[in-house]
């Protein structure tokens, strides 16, 4: 049988060789049609024109999200000493500075515009964070593919997105835009999300150019404030915190954009070994490197040297692009004549940028995306569908005393300063979302049920807080309010609080040192508690939160993050029972900020923890598991696990053994179920952690319907990185474990041989 499939395959090759060729031939073409086309386009351009393609500038009265802003734009472009534009407001403005370079800069070298479309563009998705919960990559492919469909409508050529940082640490607002804290999955979202805005050709009028950042380790901030320091083991890097950046590279991502931090004290846009050596020559990235907004002049805080200085370290590292800073095309010209840069690093870095935009079809048509009015009204209706998918299937039910689903003849109260609110729901980096399409909580909520209102508290009385994320308490009084919600709720069968963040509290510059709910919140949820009424807390948000008593004392909890335009009716289907909850964590939810960091991937320390025994590896005063493991998540049904199976106790190098389970649906809902696999080396010659992610499946059961499952384990689930920074499998004892989440997981060892 094996020889019969063996000349099958000999003679499948035959026959596909030449179609290869053929489609490696046309690819070699077009490559050396781009190359002389862009050869010949720069034996024109003098050097300024050369610089200018590497000036990245925000518009004048653009949607700036920095402290700094360039001014006197038209007239650099005009000048022909501006390589690209990012965050304009409209697709007309998009267009007039269009022909305002074509028509009158010299070469008339068509400019490439970007965005931040990081969930969605007019229709918005779930945050990133939330729609990783999903762990659907088709859904999450096919919201990528619809945010480059309605941004390239609107002129945009250019994303800065996926965001791909893992992070460990929820005091990070940024988590809200990354995949959580595991690297694997986070890996396969890098790749879902380039294949949707990039397509297999960039191209065409419906799809756009990816931008993978922030290279790297921006999510390794020191005690989650953003911009700060990252110092990291090598291993640390490799294993764990870059996979995701090169899984963006390998699935062809055309850009790159470095991070704020320094790494082991070099900053990351000047970092050349980051950049050349890694980015470039081990995993042969051959797109374009852009820098973060003013990451350049930053690098005189971080202490390296003035503009002029940094620039040269920049683009010496390889950075091709400079976003904002206006460095590359102001001090570059001086440090060539000095002799600290190289006019072949400067021509390097246009040929980069010239080549995007010939990807991207620009030099055959520079209004290629800049043709259509409106967004078109059929695929409209399509994508408020998938953002609906999206939300619901982003939502996480981390607990349920038999409340939840509610029953229609229910009197609801909905309460609390976030079930009113659009805006929060639609989260962070939302530049050009649709409000009209978004109803709040409550609106959903009334054409479910019988529903009454309170507001109940403020966001928050923290006043510095308040400046900085733009809220205005309005004139109520606190104790009426209060007073309102508890009569209300005393009206109601059961309470639903929607209490948690606004988008403004996650996202960009907005850490935070304390991650429970506001004071003011939690004053009316204990109220709220206090009545004896079932309270179920829907959680609106950007970020994991530490939620002890509430998970005593609230009846169920939702979290339904900041959803996009669809999440107020994705959670009145969720919580009346439409749609049945299958979202599963991809980030540890601590019990307290003092266990950050937490994360399901940990090694084991001499002295593991045995309860209750002092001079092991434990807080004397908290548990050291997280309040909710990654992967963990509720449904309104029970999956009963079986014993798992491993069809061999001896794995050989190079084949495959197989790990089986079977699962069945023992409760009275059809639902969505995740079963993880993750796999322990358990003797290596560096520590390796107690259990690292490798695969996963989704299975769709009917009440007493079941499956099984299999998973195939083969060398590339075994490999890490050694001391030398070899990705290799050294023989010995694996163990593999397969469950609901990373702790409710049932195991068996297998022994790995070389050959
Ligand atoms: C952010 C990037 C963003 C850029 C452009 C920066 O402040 O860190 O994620 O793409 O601004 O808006």
């Amino acid at each position: 049988m094996k020889r019969l499939i063996n000349i099958f395959i000999v003679i499948a090759i035959i026959l596909l060789l030449p179609m290869c060729n053929r489609t490696q031939n046309q690819a070699g073409k077009v490559a050396q049609e781009m190359l002389s086309y862009i050869d010949s386009l720069m034996s024109k351009m003098t050097l300024d024109e050369k610089l200018g393609q590497l000036n990245l500038l925000a518009w004048d009265g653009s949607l700036t999200t920095g402290a700094a802003a360039n001014t006197g734009v038209s007239q650099k472009v005009a000048n022909g000493l501006v390589g690209g534009l990012f965050n304009i407001e409209s697709l007309q403005e998009r267009r007039k500075i269009q022909e305002l370079a074509i028509r009158q800069s010299r070469l008339g070298i068509p400019l490439m515009f970007g965005q931040d479309v990081i969930h969605g563009h007019h229709i918005i998705f779930p945050i990133p964070l939330a729609l990783s919960c999903s762990w659907d990559l088709d859904l999450i492919e096919l919201t990528a593919k619809a945010a480059a469909y309605e941004a390239s409508a609107d002129g945009i050529d250019w994303v800065f997105s996926p965001m791909v940082d893992i992070s460990r640490d929820p005091r990070w607002g940024r988590v809200a835009e990354g995949a959580g804290e595991d690297t694997y999955l986070g890996s396969l979202i890098a790749e879902a999300m380039v294949k949707g805005y990039q397509g297999t050709n960039m191209a065409t009028d419906e799809s756009v150019m990816a931008c993978v950042k922030h290279y790297a380790l921006y999510g390794a901030a020191e005690a989650g404030r953003d911009y700060n320091t990252v110092d990291m083991s090598k291993i640390r890097m490799f294993q764990d915190y870059l996979p995701p950046y090169q899984a963006a590279v390998d699935a062809g991502v055309g850009s790159v954009m470095t991070s704020f931090n320094d790494i082991n004290g070099i900053p990351a846009t000047s970092n050349k070994w980051l950049i050349d050596d890694v980015l470039r020559k081990n995993w042969g990235f051959n797109g374009f490197i852009v820098t973060d907004y003013t990451a350049i002049s930053e690098m005189g805080n971080h202490g390296i040297g003035d503009l002029k200085t940094s620039s040269a370290l920049a683009i010496d590292a390889g950075i091709d692009m400079d976003m904002v800073s206006e460095g590359f095309v102001n001090t570059l010209k001086p440090s060539l004549d000095e002799g600290a840069v190289s006019l072949s690093v400067i021509d390097q870095a246009c040929k980069r940028v010239l080549e995007a935009k010939y990807k991207l079809g620009l030099f055959n048509d520079p209004f290629i995306r800049l043709k259509k009015d409106s967004v078109n009204k059929l695929k409209e209706t399509e994508f408020m569908e998938l953002s609906l998918m999206a939300a619901q299937k982003s939502c996480v039910l981390l607990k349920n005393n038999n409340t939840l689903p509610l029953k229609s003849d229910q009197r609801v109260a909905v309460i609390g300063p976030l079930a009113d609110s659009k805006k929060d729901l639609l989260g962070t980096w939302v530049l050009s979302g649709e409000m009209d399409k978004v109803q709040s909580i409550k609106e959903a909520a009334q054409k479910k049920g019988n529903i009454l209102y309170a507001e109940g508290a403020k966001l928050t009385d923290n006043k510095e807080l308040r400046k900085l994320i733009n809220y205005n308490p309005g004139n109520k009084v606190d104790e009426v309010m209060l007073k309102e919600a508890v009569q209300t709720a005393q009206m109601s069968d059961v309470v639903v609080a929607v209490l948690g963040e606004s988008a403004a509290m996650s996202g960009e510059a907005s850490s935070m040192a304390d991650i429970s709910l506001q004071r003011t919140q939690k004053q009316l949820l204990r109220a709220l508690v206090k009545t004896g009424k079932p309270v179920v807390l829907v959680l609106v948000g950007g970020r994991p939160l530490t939620l002890e008593w509430e998970a005593e004392n609230c009846a169920a909890i939702l979290q339904c993050w900041s959803g996009g335009t669809q999440t107020a009716p994705a959670v009145s289907n969720v919580l009346w029972g439409d749609y049945n909850p299958s979202g599963r964590l991809t980030m540890s939810f601590p019990r307290k900020v003092g266990q950050i960091p937490v994360y399901y991937n940990m090694k084991n320390t001499g002295r593991p923890l045995i309860s209750g025994i002092k001079y092991t590896s434990q807080f004397i005063d908290v548990s050291n598991k997280p309040l909710y493991p990654f992967g963990y998540g509720l449904s309104y049904t029970s999956f009963e696990y079986g014993d798992l199976t491993i069809h061999d106790n001896v794995m050989h190098q190079g084949d495959t053994i197989t790990a089986s389970i079977t699962i069945k649906n023992i409760g009275e809902y059809e639902g969505e179920e995740t079963p993880q696999l993750y796999i322990r080396d358990l003797v290596a010659s560096v520590t390796r952690p107690l259990k690292e992610l490798k695969a996963f499946k989704k299975v769709y059961l009917k009440p007493g319907e079941e499956t099984t499952i299999e998973f195939q384990i083969s060398d590339k689930d075994l490999k890490f990185f050694n001391d030398k920074l070899e990705y290799l499998v050294e023989p010995g004892e694996f163990q593999i474990s397969i469950g609901p989440n990373s702790e409710d997981v049932k195991t068996q060892n297998f022994h790995y041989k070389l050959k």
